[in-house]
């Protein structure tokens, strides 16, 4: 995002699942929830087919944040995809470490298809950060 010294805008990319978290961010313009416009939004079927090369290559090409966003443990649609997320997260961790990149660049979070207000601090929270 455009940047200069005085007024930086981060650059983040949040991976969303389509049958919940997707939903949540739809919601979010729907119900004209303010978010911050730093966020490009790239739906996925389920958080947990979102390898964990696809974050550390945003993360050394240009993106200042990625964010995985799944359905609440135990609503999957593919049963047990998010808990691949959770395991695949931990996984990142380790790797930005090896990669000397600040942990708070990486998130994963649940947010439901009607947690509209969540996804928009998710969002909040993170270009904050
Ligand atoms: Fe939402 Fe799997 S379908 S996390």
């Amino acid at each position: 995002m455009e940047s200069n010294s005085d007024t930086y805008e981060p650059l983040l990319l949040a991976f969303c699942c389509y049958w919940c978290s997707y939903t949540g961010a739809d919601l979010a313009g729907v119900a004209r929830i303010q978010y911050p416009p730093n966020v490009r939004i790239i739906r996925v079927q389920c958080s947990g087919m979102v390898h964990p090369n696809l974050v550390m290559d945003a993360l050394t090409n240009g993106a200042d944040g990625v964010l995985i966003c799944g359905c609440h443990p135990g609503d999957c649609h593919y049963r047990e995809g998010n808990l691949r997320a959770k395991a695949r997260a931990d996984a990142i961790s380790l790797m930005m470490e090896d990669f000397a990149l600040e942990p708070e660049r990486f998130r994963l979070e649940w947010v439901s298809a009607s947690e509209s207000p969540r996804f928009a601090q998710v969002i909040r929270d993170t270009v904050e950060d």
